[in-house]
């Protein structure tokens, strides 16, 4: 009978995976000698580890692999979403009270940005739906600095060149017109730095604020700012779909 194909992990990859901490934690702990494979004393983050066969021990406790789990955080403005910010800002790990697994983000939102963050321990499904050919729909609710005529919001609708390329096609709509400001929502499917705020800047506006409030079938009910839930199987399910394509039903 053939052999299962090994689940091959780097070093640094396998213990972060293992939800102990961030791959940089990893890379420092093996380093400093506290990692063995199969009781071999392993100081390189790039060794190679079948995840079904190899016995790792961190300070000579066996580490095993973590429960997945998936979690969507309101986040509020002023968070970073990375684990440790050098400038010392609070960050959205501060926020995951009663999660004791290291959980990564999937995409990021900028620190003056709030709304829905997605965080999970499982990888491969964090690189799956970032990947834009998941094609997964996230909405933002925008306030621009100033009124945008019906000629800018098509030029949203159809792509709009920035430094790193044109983007690709995305659903607009006008809220609202209020003093000097456009209200508006638009659904992206890429996730690209500050995309939302550089297509505004693009168009000789600016974001003055900006909220994600919906990921595919995810969005703000039920969550006050700050808060975060588990996902249930059922949206896990459903954030993982491929989407069908264009045409089919
Ligand atoms: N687009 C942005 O410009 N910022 C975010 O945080 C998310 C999308």
């Amino acid at each position: 009978m053939k052999q299962p194909e090994p689940q091959l992990k780097t070093l640094d990859r396998y213990l972060s995976k293992a939800g102990l901490g961030s791959r940089t934690e990893a890379r420092s702990w093996i380093g400093s000698g506290r990692v063995k494979v199969n009781g071999r004393l392993i100081q390189t983050p790039d060794h190679w580890v079948d995840m079904a066969r190899d016995k790792v021990t961190l300070d000579g406790k066996p580490v095993a692999q973590a429960e997945r789990r998936y979690v969507l955080l309101y986040k509020p403005k002023g968070y970073i979403t990375t684990y440790k910010d050098p400038e010392g800002r609070p960050t959205v790990y501060q926020l995951l009270k009663g999660v004791d697994q290291f959980l990564g983000t999937v995409g990021r939102l900028d620190l003056d940005t709030s709304g829905l963050l997605l965080m999970t321990n499982d990888t491969a499904m964090a690189e799956e739906v970032t990947n834009p050919a998941h094609k997964l729909e996230k909405t933002y609710l925008v306030k621009a600095a100033t009124l945008l005529t019906d000629e800018q919001l098509d030029q949203l609708r159809n792509g709009i060149e920035l430094s790193d390329g044109p983007t690709l096609p995305a659903q607009v709509k006008r809220v609202r017109d209020a003093g000097k400001h456009t209200f508006l929502e638009i659904t992206i499917t890429e996730g690209r730095n500050r995309q939302v705020r550089r297509m505004l800047e693009a168009l000789d506006s600016k974001v003055l604020k900006l909220v994600r409030v919906r990921i595919g079938p995810l969005t703000l009910e039920g969550l006050t700012i700050g808060q975060w839930r588990e996902l249930t199987p059922a949206e896990i399910t459903q954030i993982k779909k491929k989407p069908k394509p264009k045409g089919t039903s």
